[in-house]
């Protein structure tokens, strides 16, 4: 460091009176702008009044057009770069049936991980074929099923892949199997839970084990490296370690790899919490993904042009990514309140009931009128009566006024999967279509749909009053 620069580091800066500056609703201010209140009034062309109106408040706000529009990009991003592609929409992330169809009708295949979502891709008409049962919990019905119908079994650990080949072993056939890889791609905490470690030599022995097995070959690797993940090249990392293990794996054993399966956890464009920076900025783009994939695949399997075999066929279990922009949830203001401390506090008749991913994203929350007034921090609370019922725990907003609208976004992912039926009914789910026509997909819960699951043991049942 020369002399200049070091003295430009070390010198102290002036002291500057502190004063306390106003925050002005749309004014700058020397820490930059108070905060933007944009609104919307409008979803795909349909008046956001209108569905409160016919549909209620809260419901949740699906758009086909958003649906169709990621999944093309996300597959030509990666079809653009690698000659054998196939996306498997993850269940887990969303099965309302509209959402899986959607998908299924631009050509993904089912990746499932219960018997639950099995049972479901198959009644939404998806052959065993074009269904990948991924999860370490499988029953032996559910694997008995799988066999039969000839989905792909994803194995995570030795017992199972003993259940796999003594059904297999009764039924005198021999079952194509996938099996799980865990790594360390030094960019994410390795998910070491599942599946089986490459490091350690335990995938590899698990390799041996199933060519050792009249009634098990081994013909595909998997792996899912996380979830969120915002480093592009911990996807690099992945499809490296997978190939090394492809070439060393057919050079051992003599089995012949046909597919790659890179899992899901590519981010979308939602606000995790403690990631300071706007998603924006942040969120790689599906074709950063896709470079980050299949330079590496397309040069470890050169090879086999040489030797007229095809390259194996890459799977995208993508999730999230897929589907999170793709589905708003409106709430209304059900009430003001100021908080001891002076903050204000809003209740929204939506809470974490609704919308789990409120534990772990900061979503927006847009108005749906122009907001005027004093900006000020709040917090908005849903409407559960439990503590932990925070929609965001501190957002910079002005004032609102009981039943104006909000639209909470990005709740694609993971929210109709993982919301509660606790303390209220699960609000219904629209889906705006291409042309803009509106059908509901999930109708709200009511008292039956809990109760017809319950009975009453004769001695507890009350008399009429
Ligand atoms: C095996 C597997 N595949 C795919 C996904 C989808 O992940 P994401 O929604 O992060 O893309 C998950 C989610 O945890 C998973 O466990």
């Amino acid at each position: 460091m020369n002399e200049k620069t070091e003295s430009a580091t070390t010198a102290k800066k002036p002291w500057v009176k502190p004063t306390l500056t106003t925050h002005k609703s749309g004014f700058m201010n020397k820490f930059g702008n108070v905060s933007s209140h944009n609104h919307i009034e409008e979803l795909d062309g349909v008046a956001i009044s209108s569905l409160i109106k016919k549909y209620g408040s809260p419901v949740f706000v699906i758009s086909e057009k958003r649906l169709r529009h990621n999944y093309r990009r996300l597959h030509d991003a990666f079809a653009d770069r690698y000659p054998n592609v196939q996306m498997a929409w993850s269940y887990k992330t969303n099965y309302l049936g509209a959402v899986c169809n959607t998908f299924h009708q631009q050509g993904s295949w089912a990746e499932v991980v219960s018997g639950f979502e099995y049972e479901k891709a198959r009644s939404l008409g998806i052959p065993g074929h074009h269904i990948l049962f991924n999860g370490p919990h499988k029953t032996r019905v559910d694997i008995e099923r799988s066999i039969n119908e000839g989905a792909h079994l994803h194995i995570d650990h030795l017992d199972e892949l003993y259940l796999i080949e003594k059904v297999a072993r009764e039924n005198n056939c021999k079952v194509d199997v996938t099996i799980r890889l865990n790594f360390d791609t030094g960019f994410t905490e390795p998910w070491s839970r599942f599946g089986f470690n490459v490091e350690s030599g335990q995938a590899m022995d698990a390799a041996g084990r199933i060519a050792s097995s009249d009634y098990l070959c081994l013909t595909g690797l998997h792996s899912h490296i996380g979830t969120f993940v915002l480093e592009h090249r911990a996807y690099t990392k992945q499809a490296k370690i997978m190939c090394d293990f492809m070439n060393k794996v057919e050079k051992e054993t003599n089995c012949q790899i046909n597919s790659i399966d890179i899992g899901g956890g590519f981010a979308s464009k939602n606000a995790l919490q403690g990631i300071y920076l706007p998603p924006e900025q942040v969120v790689p783009s599906y074709e950063q993904y896709a470079e980050a994939v299949c330079d590496v695949i397309l040069e470890a399997t050169h090879h086999r042009q040489q030797q007229s075999r095809q390259r194996p066929l890459l799977i995208l279990e993508t999730g999230r990514a897929l589907v999170d922009d793709a589905e708003v949830l409106l709430a209304s203001v059900y009430a003001n309140k100021r908080l001891p401390d002076g903050r204000r506090a809003v209740i929204l008749d939506a809470g974490v009931n609704a919308l789990f991913t409120a534990f772990w994203y900061n979503h927006q929350i847009t108005p749906t009128r122009l907001l005027d007034g004093v900006v000020e921090e709040t917090v908005i609370y849903g409407p559960l009566c439990m503590n932990i019922d925070v929609v965001r725990a501190s957002i910079m907003l002005p004032p609102v006024e009981v039943d104006d609208v909000m639209v909470i976004s990005p709740v694609g992912a993971y929210n109709n999967t993982q919301w509660l039926q606790f303390i209220e009914y699960r609000p219904p789910v629209v889906y705006i279509d291409v042309d803009g026509n509106i059908s509901i997909v999930r109708r709200k819960e009511s008292l039956t749909d809990i109760t017809s699951l319950e009975d009453i043991p004769e001695h507890l049942k009350l008399d009429n009053p």
